[in-house]
């Protein structure tokens, strides 16, 4: 087994798997873990929908804006990839809770009886990186532009930076969301989906948040790129449904490699597995032919190709690229959309994006 360096943070394992060289990585990492304004629409299902977000929206208060934060999310992607399904992630759980409204960027206030989104349970999972990447980005828009760029705009446009440095499709940013002012830590756990819930309940969250099954499937496709811990798969390789048994839904040669790093009790819990592992830092449609191979790493990821309602869109991804990069790029287009804030009486332009202005 070689161990060559990739990043000093993490250790690179390939090993022989079906009849080609197969590269597992397994990364030890510390865990880190409204009212609507006149413009905004609801929707039927509740959801708040903005129309006057636009692409050019700082094109007089902030031209350089995309240029800046590019080069952040340029430099942090070389010297750290996790950066890219880090703060992909981070936009994700942003989005599902109270919207795209930079939220989840809130710090707890010490002595606060409630804390913010990010401290709830899921969201301590969630990479500094993502963070990290948005401190900075608007460290270097604050220089150019004081005061007038929303932490929530910097977040989709790094999420976006990322997507394609991964090697996915370009897409335009609509920009003008104002940041929120509610970050409750009680407001993530019946927004954010987990990886024992079935196609059901998914497609029922998706949905309160106007995004249909399509969207879904497509959306899902992120998990292309990145890594899960132990605890959100180890029941599939041992105990699946509490019948002593593991999915029978998991590929036999996956199981076992799985096992080696996740052992059933007493596992080292910063272990954390690729969910596409054959190019798990390559956006591309690889996750979906994975699900066809039963190679999915969640129970939600491998119940998409069991659901005759998402099994389709499974596949047309699976054999055609460019048709889940288009349907990818309207996806997170519409998640982006979603609760959108503008204006003072609903939203602030934080400075500091962990703190309320
Ligand atoms: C469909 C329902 C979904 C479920 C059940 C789900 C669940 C999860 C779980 C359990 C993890 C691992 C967390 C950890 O162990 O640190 C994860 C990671 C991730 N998710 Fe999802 N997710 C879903 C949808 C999405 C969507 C819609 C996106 C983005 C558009 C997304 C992007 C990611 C990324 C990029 C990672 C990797 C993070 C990293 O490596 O730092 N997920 N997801």
């Amino acid at each position: 087994m070689s161990v060559p360096q990739y990043s000093a943070s993490f250790s690179f394992f390939s090993f022989q798997f079906p009849s080609c060289l197969f590269l597992f990585f397994i990364i030890i990492v510390a865990a880190t873990s409204s009212s609507p304004c006149l413009a905004n629409v609801v929707t039927n299902n509740g959801t708040r929908r903005h129309r006057q977000l636009s692409v050019d929206y700082y094109a007089k208060t902030c031209p350089s804006l995309e240029q800046l934060v590019g080069s952040v999310t340029t430099q942090q992607f070389k010297e750290s990839p996790v950066s890219g399904p880090a703060t992909i992630n981070l936009f994700f759980h942003d989005c599902f809770v109270e919207g795209c409204d930079g939220s989840i960027l809130i710090a707890s206030k010490q002595g606060s009886k409630e804390l913010a989104e990010k401290d709830a349970e899921v969201n301590r999972e969630l990479r500094v990186e993502g963070f990290e990447t948005v401190r900075k980005a608007k460290e270097a828009v604050e220089r150019k532009c004081p005061g007038v760029v929303s932490c929530a705009d910097i977040l989709a446009i790094a999420a976006r930076d990322y997507v394609h440095l991964a090697g996915g499709p370009y897409y335009q940013v609509k920009k003008g969301r104002w940041d929120g002012m509610i970050s409750m830590a009680s407001r993530v756990e019946p927004n954010i989906p987990h990886a024992n819930d079935t196609v059901d309940q998914l497609i029922k969250l998706f949905n309160t948040k106007g995004l249909t099954i399509q969207d879904m499937v497509a959306l899902s496709g992120a998990h292309s790129i990145g890594f899960a811990h132990c605890k959100h798969f180890v029941t599939r390789l041992y105990n699946y449904k509490g019948k002593g048994q593991p999915d029978p839904n998991v590929d036999p040669k996956l199981l076992n490699a799985l096992r080696m790093y996740c052992p059933n009790y007493g596992g080292n819990m910063d272990i954390v597995a690729p969910f596409d592992a054959t190019t798990p830092f390559v956006f591309d449609q690889a996750y979906y032919v994975n699900l066809q191979k039963k190679m999915g790493l969640l129970a939600s990821d491998q119940a998409l190709v069991l659901d005759p309602r998402t099994k389709p869109f499974v596949q047309e991804f699976a054999n055609d690229k460019n048709k889940f990069f288009q349907a990818f790029a309207a996806a997170i287009d519409r998640l982006s959309l979603v609760g959108v804030k503008r204006g003072k009486k609903h939203g602030e332009k934080r400075r500091d994006c962990s703190m309320h202005s």
